[in-house]
């Protein structure tokens, strides 16, 4: 679905990603966990069309992103839950959901909204209750999960999520996490980009990770949850041993 291929990108001159290569399958859940600063939210923002990249290619659903304007990576079926949410604080659950919606709309119309609209309900009924209310009003959790929805509304085929846990409580972060799993059980495709390695890798197929803008180690997540290397620098002391 996603196959990135030597690919540098950064800002200006100065170079944070450095010759990488992934890929994301249809179904799967991959995730790429690294420290703050290791480039994470910057490789989301290459695939996506906001940074351009220097050096290799970006191919997606077979079509390369690299001169793509964001407009056209999204409508094509690429996704990002940006990090920090940003939702728009002074407009309504509904509006925002809706918003999400407009690639939809200008393509299959007001019926094929609507229809996509209740989906997200059902997969998230807190934001039902809280449909009238505005989105800056909303609990960090329930504002992840908006920016979620909104994501979805466009129907993507890859969901591209950027440290969705981050600054929610451990209950919250379950809950974010059990969801994921369930828009993979409905056919969806994630590419997960967390700190928190052991919930992610707990979820995902396979794994990258990242270090000052390079990977430094692939693999199955369950041979990544099992690697000294990464338990120590990742996972905390409590598990080697
Ligand atoms: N808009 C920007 N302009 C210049 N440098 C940036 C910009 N955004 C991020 N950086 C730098 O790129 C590096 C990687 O940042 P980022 O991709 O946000 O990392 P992560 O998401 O893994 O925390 C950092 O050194 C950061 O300072
Ligand atoms: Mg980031």
């Amino acid at each position: 679905m996603l196959r990135i291929r030597n690919l540098d990108a950064g800002y200006g001159k100065l170079r944070v990603l450095k010759n990488i290569s992934l890929h994301v399958k249809a179904g799967e859940i991959v995730t790429m966990i690294g420290a703050n600063g290791a480039g994470k939210t910057t490789l989301l923002h290459t695939v996506v069309g906001l940074v351009r990249p220097m050096r290799g290619d970006i191919v997606f659903l077979g079509r390369s992103n690299g001169r793509s304007s964001v407009a056209k990576i999204v409508a094509s079926g690429c996704a990002l839950v940006p990090e920090g949410r940003q939702v728009f604080a002074p407009m309504s659950v509904e509006e925002n959901l809706l918003l999400g919606g407009h690639v939809l709309q200008k393509e299959r119309g007001r019926a094929a909204v609507l229809k996509e609209l209740e989906h997200q309900y059902e997969l998230f009924p807190i934001l039902r209750e809280r449909r009238r209310q505005l989105a800056g009003t909303l609990s960090g959790g329930e504002q992840q999960m908006l920016a979620m929805g909104r994501a979805l509304m466009s129907g993507p085929k890859l969901v591209m999520m950027d440290e969705p846990s981050t600054g929610l409580a451990p209950l919250i972060v379950r809950d974010i996490f059990q969801i994921i799993r369930r828009l993979r059980e409905e056919g969806n495709t994630v590419l997960l980009i967390e700190q928190n390695a052991r919930a992610a890798l707990g979820i995902a197929d396979r794994g990258y990770v990242l270090e000052v803008g390079k990977v430094i180690l692939q693999g199955p997540a369950a041979d990544l949850l099992a690697n000294a290397d990464v338990q120590r620098a990742y996972l905390g002391r409590e598990k080697i041993g």
